[in-house]
């Protein structure tokens, strides 16, 4: 299926922003980095408030600004902001049953950008197989310590969870079923992309409904990071 009428995504204008002037310019909205950590968290209900043509410019810069093994940079995003390719995304991950029964995620829909993000792990066989990194021996992508393709595509994800922060906005990360197949048809994903998620992102409505994850309370440092030595204690996950 076509995407009609799509508007010119603004990350294709990506090298305008990227100007020092226009971030100084524009950047007026940012708060400080602990304030971010401190006030991030999911949403999942959303008012049809737009989100702005500059807020979306932001949050896809953060993109470019994340590390990626040997700078392979294979992390792509599909931005969906028009109504039509939103509810054509909304019918490629859910059923009608479950987006009109649920409490919980009610008015996710509403939610006016999403953010697709795709891992490509061919691109790091083709990276790895270069001259300077032939000597790492990383013929197959079993050979590859952890998934590279998976974890630079995460870091692009926490780095526009937190633009998104930035912005003072909301989002809800969640994962999209069966390996994204019918998001593929509609999209005309290329083969080599795999959908390691989603971001929809908007303004929180009022709306607060806990969710079942909630329940297991925020670990603190103490408990996460073990110190010089894993014991009986730390053991316990
Ligand atoms: C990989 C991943 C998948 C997630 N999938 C969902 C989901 O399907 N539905 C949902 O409501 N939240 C989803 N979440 C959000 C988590 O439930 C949430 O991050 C967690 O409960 C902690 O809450 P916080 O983000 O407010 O700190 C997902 C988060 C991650 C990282």
């Amino acid at each position: 299926m076509k995407i009609l009428n799509r508007e010119p995504l603004l990350c294709e204008r990506l090298n305008e922003f990227q100007q020092p002037e226009y971030r100084q310019s524009t950047n007026v909205n940012s708060v400080e980095f602990d304030e971010i950590l401190k006030k991030r968290r999911t949403h999942r209900h959303f008012t049809s408030e737009p989100v702005t043509s500059n807020q979306i410019r932001e949050i896809v810069y953060a993109a470019t600004r994340c590390p990626s093994a040997g700078h392979t940079q294979a992390t792509r995003l599909l931005v969906l902001q028009d109504p039509i390719s939103r509810e054509m995304f909304w019918s490629s991950v859910s059923q009608p049953s479950w987006r009109n029964s649920t409490v919980s995620h009610q008015d996710l829909d509403l939610a006016p950008l999403i953010i697709v993000i795709f891992e490509n792990a061919e691109a790091y066989l083709h990276r790895y197989s270069r001259d300077d990194k032939r000597y790492a021996n990383l013929n197959s992508l079993s050979d590859f310590p952890s998934p590279y393709w998976t974890i630079d595509a995460a870091f692009v994800g926490m780095a526009l969870q937190l633009a998104i922060v930035n912005q003072n906005l909301g989002y809800l990360f969640f994962g999209i079923p069966d390996r994204g197949e019918k998001l593929r048809q509609t999209f005309e994903i290329p083969p080599s992309l795999l959908p390691i998620g989603a971001i929809a992102a908007g303004h929180p409505s009022s709306l607060e409904i806990s969710s079942s994850s909630k329940r297991n309370p925020k670990l603190t440092a103490q408990e996460i990071c073990i110190s010089n030595k894993f014991n009986r204690n730390s053991a316990k996950l």
